[in-house]
Parts: C-alpha cells; sequence; structure tokens
C-alpha cells in the first residue's frame, strides 16, 4: 500500500506575486493634472523621427539643401525630445512600485535607450556637416530609427492597453 505524503508547512506553494503587497499599484505618478507625461511627451519624438526621414527622402529626391537643413533640425529635436520623454518613462518606472515589478515595462526600456542612442547617432552624424551626411548614412539611420520607433512605441502601448500600466490598477 503506498504511503501517504504528509504536506508539510515548508511544502506549500508561495506565489510570489501574492507576497508583494505594491504589485497591483500601477497608477501614473509622473502627472500633469492626472494626465500621464511620459504619454503626452512621446508623440513628439515619435513624429519628428518621421519628419527626419521624410526631408532625408526629399533631398535625396530633390537634392534642395532646405531638406538636408530641416532634417538635421528634426533629428536634433526628435533625439532632445525623445530624451525629454524617457526621462519620464524611467522616473515612472523607478518610482511605481507594480510597474518596476513587471519584467515587460523593463523591455520597453532597453528598447527605448537602443532607439535614443539611434536618434542621438543620427542627429551627432550631421553636425559635422549636414547635406553630406544625409546620403547614405543620414538616410540608413532615419530609416532605422523609424523602424525603431515603431517598436518602441508599439510596445510602449502595449504597456498601457495590455497590462493598464501607468493608467489605473493593473488586472493581475
Ligand atoms: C528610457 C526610457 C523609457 C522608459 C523607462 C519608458 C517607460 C514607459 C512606461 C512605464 C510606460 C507605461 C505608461 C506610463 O507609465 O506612463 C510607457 C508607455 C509608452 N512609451 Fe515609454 N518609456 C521610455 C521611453 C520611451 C520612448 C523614447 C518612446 C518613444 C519615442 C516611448 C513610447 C511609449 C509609448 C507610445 C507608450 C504608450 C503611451 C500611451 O499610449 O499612453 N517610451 N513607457
Amino acid at each position: 500500500m503506498p504511503e501517504e505524503k504528509v504536506e508539510t508547512e515548508s511544502d506549500a506553494l508561495i506565489d510570489p506575486i501574492g507576497e508583494m503587497p505594491d504589485f497591483n499599484k500601477t497608477e501614473s505618478r509622473m502627472a500633469l493634472a492626472g494626465h500621464p507625461i511620459h504619454a503626452m511627451s512621446v508623440a513628439f519624438p515619435v513624429a519628428l523621427t518621421f519628419c527626419t526621414l521624410g526631408a532625408d527622402v526629399f533631398y535625396w529626391i530633390t537634392g534642395d539643401l532646405f531638406w538636408a537643413r530641416a532634417a538635421v533640425w528634426a533629428a536634433g529635436t526628435g533625439f532632445v525630445l525623445g530624451m525629454i520623454a524617457g526621462l519620464s518613462g524611467a522616473a515612472e518606472l523607478l518610482l511605481v512600485s507594480g510597474i518596476r515589478a513587471r519584467a515587460p515595462a523593463w523591455t520597453h526600456f532597453i528598447i527605448a535607450v537602443t532607439l535614443l542612442a539611434i536618434l542621438g547617432a543620427n542627429w551627432g552624424h550631421r553636425l559635422s556637416g549636414y547635406e553630406a551626411a544625409v546620403l547614405p548614412y543620414g538616410l540608413l539611420l532615419s530609416g532605422l530609427s523609424v523602424l525603431m520607433v515603431m517598436f518602441t512605441g508599439w510596445h510602449g502601448g502595449k504597456l498601457v492597453f495590455d497590462y493598464q500600466l501607468g493608467t489605473s490598477k493593473g488586472k493581475s
């Protein structure tokens, strides 16, 4: 006859999430009158990243210096506003315990920092001669930036819509 196993206290399963009292605290703390600053600020670097690629393509087609100058300004302001958006996101990540506890929030941080590095490279590359910088490396960096910004924005959207981070209380 098989021996019956007696369950001791040390055998009981521990739910690591249940152990975290603040796991469901996911409300935005970086907000102005209840509006999350990160969500408001990311629109600018996203738009300027697309503008940089657009200006590069117009320069390639027309050869008009105006578009090369527009591209260096769009790349620079996109990078600076991206850093500001990144700071508000990083503050949210570090200050809100329910956001800090979730792995996807850290994944978004890594994707976003990679994007910021590419935006910085795209601007820096143009500072020592913005016209010569466009073809081919400026254009290639702008194309890569657009792919990365789409990935970052899509992933940030997942944090908000799938995990309800930065909005109200998380579901799980
Ligand atoms: C250092 C970097 C960053 C960190 C730590 C970070 C963190 C976060 C967090 C925690 C959220 C969830 C919502 C919230 O709590 O506000 C979020 C959302 C989002 N992030 Fe970031 N982020 C960073 C940079 C960026 C950048 C550079 C972009 C794009 C240019 C971006 C795009 C987004 C988008 C589109 C959302 C969804 C916003 C919404 O629809 O409400 N993030 N991010």
